[in-house]
This record gives C-alpha cells, sequence and structure tokens, in this order.
C-alpha cells in the first residue's frame, strides 16, 4: 500500500499568477491577450470566458473576437492578420475547435509565431519536437510539467506513457518529456492492449476523453499519474482516471477538478507575459 500525495492545482496556479501580477505591476506593463472564437460551442464559451477573468485579475487585457459559426475562412484569416500586426496585441489564441468547414491547419499557421502563446503554430511546434529553444509551449502540457516538478519527479532516465496523441496535450507532452530525458511511450486508441504499457510507466499521462478509463490494476505500483480528462457523467465531473481506484497505488495523482485545469490557465497568462517582454525586449 502506498501513500498517496493529491497534487493541489489550483494553489500552485494562484502561486504562479500572484507572481505574475506582481512582476506586470511592477513594470508597469499592459499585456493583451487577443482570442479568437469561432461559433457556437458551449464547452469553449466557458474556458474562454476563465481565461478572460484571470487575464483580468493579474492586469492582462483581453478580448474576445467573436465570429458566426458561417464565418468564411478568408474572414478569420483577415481578423488574425490584423491582430499580428497590432503592436498593441502581444499574444493571439484561436478556441478550438474551430467549425468543421474551416481549415484548422491554416488558420493555426496564420498566427505571427512571437505571438502564438498556444504554441499551436507549426514553428513553436516544430522548435519543441526537435528539441530546439525559445518554443511557446501549449499551456496544458506546460502545466503538466509544473506538477511534475512540483511532486519531486526526477524526469531523467524514467518511463513517461502518455494516453493520447492529440496536437493539443499528446504530442507536445511527450516532446517535453522526452527533452527532459524520460523514456516515452505514446498509445492512443490503436494501441493493443495498452494496460501492459501503462503497467511499465513510471510517469503517467492521461488525455484520451475517457471517462475512467485508466483503473488501478492499470498501473505500477508508486506511479506519478497525471489525469488531464474533464468529462462529464450524469451532470458529474470525472477525469480519465479511476481516482478511487488508484488511491493507495499511485504515489502521486491530480485531482479532478482542481488538478490540471486550473494550471492550464496560468500558464496561458505566463505565455503571454513572455511574450509581451519579448516584444519589449524587457
Ligand atoms: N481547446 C481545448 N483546449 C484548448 C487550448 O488549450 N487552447 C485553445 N486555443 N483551444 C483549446
Amino acid at each position: 500500500m502506498t501513500e498517496t500525495r493529491v497534487l493541489d492545482g489550483r494553489r500552485l496556479a494562484e502561486k504562479v499568477e500572484q507572481k505574475l501580477a506582481g512582476e506586470i505591476a511592477a513594470a508597469g506593463a499592459k499585456p493583451f491577450l487577443a482570442v479568437v472564437l469561432a461559433g457556437k460551442n458551449e464547452a469553449s464559451e466557458i474556458y474562454v470566458r476563465n481565461k478572460q477573468n484571470r487575464c483580468r485579475r493579474i492586469g492582462i487585457g483581453c478580448e474576445i473576437f467573436r465570429l458566426s459559426e458561417e464565418v468564411r475562412e478568408a474572414e478569420i484569416l483577415e481578423l488574425i492578420d490584423e491582430l499580428n500586426a497590432n503592436p498593441e496585441v502581444n499574444g493571439i489564441i484561436v478556441q478550438l475547435p474551430l467549425p468543421a468547414h474551416l481549415n484548422t491547419a491554416a488558420v493555426l499557421e496564420r498566427v505571427c509565431p512571437g505571438k502564438d502563446v498556444d504554441g499551436f503554430q507549426p514553428l513553436n511546434a516544430g522548435r519543441l519536437a526537435s528539441g530546439f529553444p525559445g518554443a511557446f509551449v501549449p499551456a496544458t502540457p506546460l502545466g503538466i510539467m509544473r506538477l511534475l516538478e512540483e511532486a519531486g519527479a526526477k524526469f531523467c532516465g524514467l518511463h513517461a506513457v502518455v494516453i493520447g496523441a492529440s496536437p493539443i496535450v499528446g504530442r507536445p507532452l511527450a516532446a517535453l518529456l522526452l527533452n527532459a530525458g524520460c523514456s516515452v511511450s505514446v498509445v492512443h486508441d490503436k494501441t493493443i492492449e495498452i494496460e501492459k504499457i501503462t503497467a511499465e510507466a513510471d510517469i503517467l499521462a492521461v488525455a484520451c476523453g475517457c471517462p475512467e478509463l485508466v483503473k488501478g490494476n492499470w498501473i505500477k505500483e508508486g506511479a506519478i499519474v497525471i489525469d488531464v480528462g474533464i468529462n462529464r457523467e450524469n451532470g458529474r465531473l470525472c477525469g480519465d482516471v479511476d481516482f478511487s481506484g488508484l488511491m493507495g497505488k499511485a504515489a502521486v495523482l491530480t485531482p479532478v477538478p482542481g488538478g490540471v485545469g486550473p494550471m492550464t490557465i496560468a500558464m496561458l497568462l505566463e505565455n503571454t507575459w513572455r511574450a509581451y517582454k519579448q516584444q519589449h525586449n524587457i
């Protein structure tokens, strides 16, 4: 029986945001984040409102640029061009998913790499994947790495297993873990006998959107487990990990809610402040 430490993502995010607020105030700066939101998506509405509130609390201006569900690709590209060219705008994010008729890759590619605080533009994604310095790194994997550091994880030589290969979480997280010295396995919905691979993991990060997929018998005693899932089951919020089933077996576990989620926004704010500093040579 292992005593499980449950990581508090809210507390860590609060600490990060207090530090950012102090730096921004001390510099007398007014960073600005532009959020592009196309179409109607209930979850996206909640996410962008949370981002805007958290920006404003720490002294970052934030405006949501709303476009209709039927927006033409040329219109969204024109808006991004305007935001790229506006020196008052330091960071730009395009909330995903976009309406299905739009070419997501073409839209994300249009964001100026120096304002790409989501890290989805291919120059930043490529730098991260190549282990080159200077990339803006997507907020969720960056938040996960901070949580792992908080847990005292010694990355070098450990076997990290990532469930899920999305460009938002799984792929960039695998690159970060590899760059930190882990041996990394990425498993996904085509993988045969996932649980044989997860049972070998020293660090397991689960980002597949399958409610409570990972059971106690999928993990090694003493593993560090990060749950990235946010699922709603009969009105109840749950992660991709069977939380109670892993208590007493994992050494470290993140809760849902209150684990990775709050860290994601804190890292977006940190990226926006970094973009501002780069653009002002401070
Ligand atoms: N949709 C789900 N997660 C994210 C994110 O981190 N950034 C953006 N822009 N859209 C998302």
